[in-house]
């Protein structure tokens, strides 16, 4: 067996399970898309690799919980991102009080697109979210962006 794709499969594969364990962290482009496929903890995970608050690389991002959920942190402005859902959370404050109190965890929503990940015969495969709502994490995925990048 081999890390290979079929035409009509939507199945991406990323590679052998065991080498992505090692990596703990891949980035690979499947179909125009480029993807970050991490583990964490017995578990994969596939996400959008650049983040939804301005492109910053999730690729170098911690991984640390917030409100009991796992979360990838931005490295440039630390936004934090739910591994499992791609969701951004927040930490509000609570204004009637002071000195300021910090609040519990909420989330602003999916921003960030996640992807499915499975196993089959020791390799790993993405197939990319189908859902056509737009998502903000998305536009960091357009050639308008990529160009944009380019140019600086
Ligand atoms: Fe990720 Fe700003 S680019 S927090």
């Amino acid at each position: 067996m081999s890390c290979q794709n079929t035409p009509s499969s939507q199945r991406h594969c990323i590679g052998r399970r065991e080498d992505i364990i090692r990596a703990k962290r891949v980035v690979k482009l499947v179909d125009g898309r480029d993807i970050l496929v991490l583990y964490h903890e017995g578990e994969f995970y596939a996400l959008d690799v650049r983040c939804y608050h301005a492109g910053g690389p999730l690729q170098t991002g911690d991984i640390e919980e917030f409100g009991g959920r796992l979360c990838i942190v931005c490295p440039w402005h630390k936004f934090k991102i739910t591994l499992s859902e791609g969701e951004g959370l927040y930490q509000p404050v609570d204004p009637t009080v002071n000195p300021p109190h910090l609040m519990p965890w909420r989330s602003k929503g999916v921003k960030q697109r996640v992807h499915p990940v499975s196993e089959s015969d020791g390799y790993i495969y993405v197939t990319l979210n189908p859902s056509t709502k737009q998502i903000e994490s998305d536009y960091y995925q357009t050639e308008r962006f990529r160009a944009t990048v380019a140019k600086t």
